[in-house]
């Protein structure tokens, strides 16, 4: 018998859908939400009226995508958190009222754990190589930066954590003050290709363990660009590309820093990167590099399986159907992840 899985995504400002059979992706669906452009980050209150207006459409092109219909879904996954309220109640009590309906399982899904789980995603005719248990995930994305051990699909140790901003959130403030848009860390990014990493040094947080620490790098970079636009108001524009690649260097700097200093205390060597931040090319590069360098075999998303997405939480959906691992109309959203 067929597994077949729609998973919905709401917890921040993509509402998204994904259809995936046995494992496998069939389609996955995002609507990215515009409407934040204006005011330099998520406002909850416009992202939750968004996700209202996109998911039904959203969920309409995934099961078109997929060439299913709703009588074929055997589960609904949902994320439960962690997540803004408004958003992520969205989602949930729609996949609540059409499980309901269709009389189908109901599966609540970890953000996090999804995107850890990004990197089993795969057509099945493009089937990638996955990681072997236990595996050590670097989990970078807007709201968190984890260093993770997974023993198997669904049992998660968290070893190391940021203690203030996310790596996400550190690419974002300091694209901010340089004056771009929000989300800044594709633009730093993109930018950073065409810069000197070597033209201007941040120093590195001196942080326990294996946690992180990146509200001092922005800080620090806050003060610097005002030191330096006192001297030139142009420095900015004059600078982008080497201030853009600089600022991606010390970050990068710090997430393998710790990845390094983890691999060295578990002795694990199959190695993840997953979260939206691992669709930065510098830090894509720099593990793949770690990789060679030290024998560990990496495994890392698609971009498109990078940033939020629903084929994540469909396929954790699919992992904890075939556990057994439902849920209860009664169960509500988790803001925070210290929660689950
Ligand atoms: O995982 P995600 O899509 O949402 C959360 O769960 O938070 O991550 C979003 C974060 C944002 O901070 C965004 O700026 C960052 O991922 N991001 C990037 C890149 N693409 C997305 N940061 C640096 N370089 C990128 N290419
Ligand atoms: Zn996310």
């Amino acid at each position: 018998m067929n597994i077949t899985i729609l998973g919905i995504e709401s917890s921040c400002d993509d509402t998204s859908a994904a259809v995936i059979e046995n494992g496998y992706m069939l389609s996955n669906k995002t609507a990215n939400q515009q409407v934040h452009k204006d005011y330099g980050g998520v406002v909850p209150e416009l992202a939750s009226r968004a996700h209202q207006q996109n998911i039904i459409p959203v969920v309409d092109a995934a099961l078109k995508e997929a060439g299913k219909s709703l009588q074929d879904i055997n589960a609904i996954a949902y994320t439960r958190g962690p997540g803004l309220m408004g958003a992520l109640l969205v989602g949930s009590s729609f996949a609540k009222g059409l499980a309901l309906s269709l009389q189908v399982p109901l599966i609540d899904v970890n953000h996090l754990l999804a995107h850890i789980l990004s990197v089993f995603l795969s057509r099945k005719e493009n089937q990638v190589p996955v990681p072997a248990f236990p595996f050590l995930c670097l989990l970078v994305s807007g709201g968190h930066t984890q260093l993770v051990v997974m023993k198997d699909h669904l049992t998660m140790e968290i070893i190391g954590q940021t203690i203030d901003d996310a790596a996400g959130e550190a690419f974002d403030k300091c694209a901010k003050v340089m004056g771009l848009p929000y989300p800044g860390g594709p633009l730093i990014d993109r930018y950073a290709k065409q810069g000197n990493p070597e033209r201007f040094s941040f120093s590195k947080a001196m942080v326990q363990d294996l946690d992180f620490s990146f509200s001092g790098l922005k800080t620090s970079f806050l003060y610097f660009l005002r030191d330096r636009l006192k001297e030139d108001p142009n420095f900015i524009s004059g600078h982008n590309d080497d201030l853009c690649a600089s600022i991606q260097k010390a970050i990068i700097d710090s997430l393998t820093h710790k990845l390094l200093k983890a691999v060295k205390k578990t002795g694990i060597k199959e190695i993840a990167l997953a979260g939206g931040v691992s669709a930065n090319s510098g830090l894509r590069d720099a593990v793949k590099q770690l990789g060679k360098q030290h024998q560990w075999h990496v495994y890392i998303p698609e971009i498109q399986y990078a940033t939020d997405n629903a084929a994540m939480i469909a396929i954790t959906g699919y992992y904890k159907y075939i556990n057994h691992q439902f849920s209860s109309q009664h169960v509500t959203p988790l803001v925070r992840s210290d929660h689950f």
